[in-house]
């Protein structure tokens, strides 16, 4: 079965999901002019794939023979639009990282499956940063 640091690190990136998704749903509500509306609906079309994500990694924690434990970061986010921007872009990089992390922990213990998905929402993560950055300016 899977090794502790394996399922410890599906459990730290299901709580970054979680996370993520309640800190886009409250930016995607709070966010306000016209100039911003781009960004406002970025972040609401995000929210789907962050619970995506999450829905997988709490699914797979239990297949692996454990139970998912919730302890989501819930620091309000900055009003400043182009300070949220910046911060969720270094974000997004870490999860990438964390991604490709967990893409070789898997790859090394025989989970193929899991490998496989890990990367898929690496780029998932990577596409956010840029979708980002082009907003950004
Ligand atoms: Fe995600
Ligand atoms: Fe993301």
């Amino acid at each position: 079965m899977a090794s502790e640091e394996l399922i410890q690190g599906l459990n730290h990136a299901l709580n970054r999901e979680v996370s993520t998704f309640l800190r886009y749903m409250l930016q995607g509500a709070s966010i306000k002019g016209a100039e911003w509306e781009s960004v406002r609906q970025m972040y609401l079309s995000e929210v789907t794939d962050e619970v995506g994500h999450a829905q997988y990694l709490a699914g797979k924690i239990v297949m692996l023979g454990e139970t998912p434990k919730l302890t989501p970061d819930l620091t309000p986010p900055p009003s400043d639009v182009r300070t949220m921007l910046k911060q969720d872009i270094a974000e997004e990089q870490v999860d990438v990282a964390g991604y490709m992390k967990l893409s070789s922990l898997a790859e090394q213990e025989g989970l193929v499956d899991l490998k496989m998905k890990m990367e898929e929402q690496a780029v998932d993560e990577a596409g956010h940063a840029e979708e980002m950055r082009r907003l950004l300016g």
